[in-house]
């Protein structure tokens, strides 16, 4: 395929700037402490709709489309004019960037993956019960110019599930640079749900895709590539939430359903709503895999790469012109000891795959050097909702969402994953990714207990399975921040009471995590174990699991 010369250009300035070195000056320092401010001019006015400009539209997925990889000039808001990476839908002659897709139980999606990147790519669609062919795995990932067909029944209950790139060693950075959103399914009982509230999809009930990035003067996304970045997780600098920069947004006196996900590389939130200092709670009705079977009521919750959490938001009974912030609240990211390991040690020990991962050119085209971030733990706010006047609304939270039963553990089998490190690269059980080895076999129809633990001096790892959603089981060893948020003696918040399929593991915990791995698909299936923090992903922390029918030999 020809590359159209301008972005020829800049990608060859790309690679030239993400070769510089150094630390910026010009954001503050004390914005590790403070909730930042903008790094240059006013924050957007407030909005009625929450997306950068011509993004995330809803798009209805139960008709086929065409979903292109590219490289996109785009004004996400006045004066923020970026070379980007965005997902072009195309249906019935109407073009989307970065839709929001939705579609129901039952339905089948149908759509053509083009890539029209200069570097392999696919399309995983991030929660979806599928086969391996239709999962968008690295094993599936086709070069620049490419075709990638999909056909999918859609068989999950109704959740807020995202798609991204998932090309082995080339994630963090597509994803970085724009290729990610969300794809939405409904059932019944979320009809009932919207019915109930009143809720209408892109005014009060709304997708947050929580992102971080470091950008430069000129709004430019830039991203840092060095042996920190890949061993820690890249952190940026200031967070954007629809690909929009700290965005303020309009609510009425009502209940709001907001669909957080956490869309970066490495940063882990710890979500709040506050009014002035004063906490505003909300009730958590939903994870990963769908709606919990009540409403759990909180203050703040843990979101790490790649989980949802599904909120009520109550804005009545606050005066107009009062504004809630979306915070991130500080916490102690335990990863002290593994900044020091970075310093000391050469970038020569990172291996050769790594090093040609850093050599992927970025897309800003800047010579500035690059932007210090924010420390993993900062809080930072991440949006504000202004309350306007509104109509009377008087609805209530219903006591009941769904019914959706956990599993029956009873004889199940246990497997231990340890995460751990050695010569700066992150392993699972002692081993990293191969594309060619299958170094899990399990059997269809089992059910299996798995224990994720994390030695004390590692990091926290967000592990996320393909294929089968699951239910956490306990908690064991949690730090205190995260003790706090215990339900119960499981030690689970009250979002890890649902289906997950992404799970954070924090340093010196166990995590035990429940799984059926039952579906109907014929033949042997592949999935994808991995850390979804998109650097510890791209450099290898991630394993095959092999799906094997009754009968095969390998079990
Ligand atoms: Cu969202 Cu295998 O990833
Ligand atoms: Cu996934
Ligand atoms: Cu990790």
């Amino acid at each position: 395929m020809a590359v159209d010369p301008r972005r020829r250009r800049l990608l060859v300035a790309g690679s030239v700037a993400a070769a510089l070195g150094g630390s910026a000056l010009w954001l503050r320092d004390d914005a590790t402490r403070k909730p930042l401010e903008p790094i240059s001019g006013e924050p957007p006015a407030a909005a009625a709709r929450l997306a950068a400009a011509g993004m995330l539209d809803i798009v209805d997925a139960a008709q086929p489309f065409t979903i292109s990889a590219r490289l996109i000039e785009h004004t996400l808001a006045p004066e923020h004019q970026v070379h980007m990476l965005a997902y072009e839908v195309e249906q019935a002659g109407r073009t989307y960037l970065n839709p929001v897709l939705r579609i129901r139980k039952g339905e089948v999606l149908t759509a053509k993956f083009w890539n029209q990147l200069d570097e392999t790519s696919i399309v995983h669609w991030h929660g979806l019960t599928v086969d391996a062919n239709n999962d968008g795995n690295p094993h599936y990932a086709v070069r620049g110019g490419a075709i990638y067909d999909y056909r999918i029944a859609i068989r999950n209950r109704a959740a807020t599930c995202w798609y991204h790139p998932h090309p082995h060693g080339g994630t963090a950075n597509q994803v970085y640079q724009g290729l990610a959103s969300f794809l939405i399914v409904g059932d019944p009982d979320d009809d009932a749900l919207t019915r109930a509230l009143d809720l209408e999809p892109g005014a009060s009930d709304i997708p947050l895709l929580i992102q971080d990035r470091r950008l430069d003067r000129s709004g430019r996304f830039v991203r840092a590539a060095g042996a920190t970045e890949q061993f820690l997780g890249h952190l940026g600098a200031e967070p954007m939430v629809n690909y929009l920069r700290r965005p303020v947004f309009d609510v009425t006196p009502r209940l709001y359903r907001l669909r957080l996900l956490n869309g970066s590389s490495a940063r882990i939130y710890r979500v709040a709503f506050v009014h002035g200092d004063r906490p505003v709670r909300f009730e958590v009705i939903g994870a990963d895999g769908g709606l919990l079977d009540s409403p759990i009521p909180a203050g703040e919750s843990f979101l790490a790469p790649g989980e949802r959490l599904d909120v009520l938001v109550d804005f009545r009974g606050l005066a107009a012109e009062t504004e809630v912030v979306l915070r991130s609240l500080g916490f102690d990211a335990m990863q002290a000891s593994l900044g020091a390991l970075c310093r000391t040690t050469p970038p020569a020990a990172m291996p050769a795959h790594v090093q040609h991962a850093d050599a992927r050119p970025a897309i800003a085209t800047t010579t500035e050097p690059p932007i210090d971030a924010l420390p993993d733990g900062s809080p930072i706010d991440l949006m504000t909702f202004r309350v306007r006047a509104g109509p009377r609304y008087d609805r209530a939270v219903p006591r009941r969402l769904a019914s959706a039963p956990g599993i029956d553990t009873r004889g199940a089998a246990e497997r231990i994953f340890t995460l751990d490190h050695r010569n700066m690269q992150w392993r699972i059980n002692g081993v990293r990714f191969d594309m060619v080895k299958t170094q899990l076999n399990v059997a269809l129809g089992a059910t299996e207990i798995w224990e994720f633990r994390n030695p004390p001096d590692g990091m926290p790892h967000p592990m996320h399975f393909h294929g089968f959603a699951f239910r956490a089981l306990a908690r064991i060893g949690s730090p205190p921040a995260v003790r706090r948020l215990a339900l119960d003696q499981r030690g689970l918040a009250a979002a890890e009471t649902g289906w997950k399929d992404t799970v954070l593991v924090w340093p010196g915990e166990r995590v035990r995590v429940a799984l059926e791995f039952k579906h109907d698909f014929p033949g042997e299936q592949v999935y994808m174990l991995h850390c979804h923090n998109l650097e510890h992903e791209d450099q290898g922390m991630m394993l095959n699991v092999r799906i094997v029918p009754p009968g095969s030999k390998r079990i």
